[in-house]
């Protein structure tokens, strides 16, 4: 199937009560372990592609790897979309044939946020094919590429205003919206569990009857990756002065922070939240894995050295493929398990 754009995935997640995933790609791994999650799951998907990942991997590279998951995944329906655009990005995006552009306005004057949005609606729409556009209205807590939000005190103050969604959305005629409704960007989001702003859902919701909302900052940042990498990240940084300050600290080098529960995410999927951001989960299930990987790795480096001594073949394995490996089949179960939640497995035949 070709790239499609994101219209029929909203029509039908509205439909049907449940929300795309939208995941962030910046190698093959991580495009890899989203593929084979898609596929495992048959589930329609967005690829979503920052300002950053262009520049670290070179659209080009990117490109030619989504052409060839593509061609391998043909019966699953895939998006390629920015995430976090700026006007120029955006455009450009749209000019190279991307099917989704997200055009981030949210830290600009409302006015002005309209009046840019709408331009890159123009552009977008008279592309053929139609390219749709996701706009920002409201503010969200964390680092949005490298633009500081709000801080977590402030961010109730920031939420989206359901007047201004209405006036936004008529004026813009942007194709989805993304709403500041409590959740936040990064992996350090909350200290206790955040209460998300429903409400602003449902009020949105009744003023753009059948317009499809997008939540940003999804991540629930399990325990469980953030334990992982503590317990190895020290091991492997093979610094004396970090090993000695995290055996005081009890290992704590990331600090236990809270992220958007997953039964949130699937209750926002069964309202008007049509896609759903998700990067730093899959961030913390390939480094999480990595560093087990060299963990084991390194655990064999006394075997290693007795092994050399004795003039026998060193078993100490530095082959990347060791640790991308394990850190790709991590991506694939995290994105997997967000799949599940958000209502989408088995959707892709809705598209066929
Ligand atoms: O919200 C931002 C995304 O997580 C992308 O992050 O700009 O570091 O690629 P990035
Ligand atoms: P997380 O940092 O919660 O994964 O959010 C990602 C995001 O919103 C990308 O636009
Ligand atoms: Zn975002």
């Amino acid at each position: 199937m070709p790239l499609v754009n994101t219209r029929k995935m909203f029509e039908e997640a509205l439909k049907g009560g449940f929300a795309i995933g939208a995941f962030n790609v910046n190698n093959m791994e991580l495009l890899q372990g989203i593929m084979w999650a898609a596929k495992d799951r048959q589930a329609p998907l967005i690829l979503q592609i920052s300002r950053g990942a262009r520049k670290y991997a070179n659209m080009r590279y990117l490109r030619g790897l989504i052409d060839v998951a593509l061609a391998e995944n043909p019966e699953i329906p895939v998006a390629i979309h920015l995430d976090h655009g700026d006007f120029e990005t955006a455009i450009a995006c749209i000019d190279e044939g991307f099917t989704s552009v997200m055009y981030d306005g949210s830290h600009d004057p409302i006015e002005k946020n309209i009046a840019d949005t709408k331009k890159i609606c123009e552009h977008a729409h008279a592309h053929d094919p139609y390219v749709t556009v996701e706009a920002e209205l409201g503010m969200l807590g964390g680092i949005e590429e490298d633009v500081v939000g709000v801080s977590h005190d402030d961010v109730e103050k920031f939420l989206t205003d359901p007047d201004d969604a209405e006036r936004f959305v008529k004026e813009t005629e942007c194709d989805s919206l993304a709403v500041a409704i409590g959740t936040s960007h990064g992996a350090y989001k909350f200290k206790t569990e955040p209460k998300l702003a429903f409400d602003r859902v449902e009020q949105i919701a009744a003023r753009l009857p059948g317009f499809p909302l997008v939540m940003h900052g999804s991540s629930s940042v399990p325990r469980e990756f953030i334990e992982k990498i503590n317990s190895y990240a020290v091991l492997e940084s093979g610094n004396k002065d970090m090993l000695e300050a995290a055996l005081k600290d009890g290992w704590a080098q990331m600090p236990n922070t809270m992220g958007v529960p997953e039964e949130a995410i699937g209750k926002a999927a069964k309202m008007a939240v049509c896609k759903v951001n998700i990067d730093t989960d899959l961030r913390l299930a390939l480094t999480s894995s990595i560093l087990k990987a060299w963990g084991d790795c390194n655990s064999n480096l006394l075997a290693w050295i007795k092994a050399g001594k004795e003039g026998k073949r060193p078993d100490f394995d530095f082959d990347p493929r060791k640790y991308l490996g394990p850190g790709r089949e991590a991506v694939k179960e995290m994105v997997a398990r967000k799949m599940d939640i958000l209502g989408v497995a088995g959707k892709a035949s809705l598209f066929a």
